[in-house]
């Protein structure tokens, strides 16, 4: 299996419901190892140059507007095909179809406020890593 990096975002929403220590224990039970972290307040710059993809989608600015509304938690996660798995973990994107016991359907309210946030592939993950942590930030393997 291979070795891989994610991002994990824990949004606003989680932050505010105490929550991190419960989403972080997820982590470890699924055999996937935190090598950096950091809270943060996103500027709307810093949202916006995130979700750049998504520039186009009817929804960027209400993505944008609560991804700076609050702290988030913003991990690096490390581990066996650790993009796939912490998909898996966090279930759909809309918590109304996230299956029972993953993150969003324990801890999400709706599509917009849905807790978490992981990359879709290797390639996003590389970018988005490389978006809030500096190389020498990151302590994995
Ligand atoms: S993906 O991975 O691009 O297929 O995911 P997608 O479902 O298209 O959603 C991309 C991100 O946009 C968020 N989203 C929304 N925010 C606000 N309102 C609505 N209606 C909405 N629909 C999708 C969704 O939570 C994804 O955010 P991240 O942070 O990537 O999980």
């Amino acid at each position: 299996m291979a070795l891989e990096r994610t991002i994990s975002i824990i949004k606003p929403d989680a932050v505010a419901k105490n929550v991190i220590g419960q989403i972080y224990a997820r982590f470890e039970q699924a055999g996937l190892k935190v090598v950096a972290a950091k809270m943060k307040q996103l500027s709307r710059q810093e949202a916006e140059g995130f979700y750049a993809v998504h520039r186009e989608r009817p929804f960027f600015n209400a993505l944008v507007e609560f991804m700076a509304s609050g702290p988030v938690m913003i991990q690096v996660l490390e581990g066996d095909n650790a993009v796939a798995r912490y998909r898996e973990l966090m279930g759909a994107t809309n918590p109304k179809d996230a299956a029972p016991g993953t993150i969003r359907a324990d801890f999400a309210d709706s599509i917009d406020a849905n807790a978490v946030h992981g990359s879709d592939s290797q390639e996003n993950a590389a970018t988005e890593i490389a978006y809030f942590f500096p190389q020498t930030d990151v302590y994995g393997r």
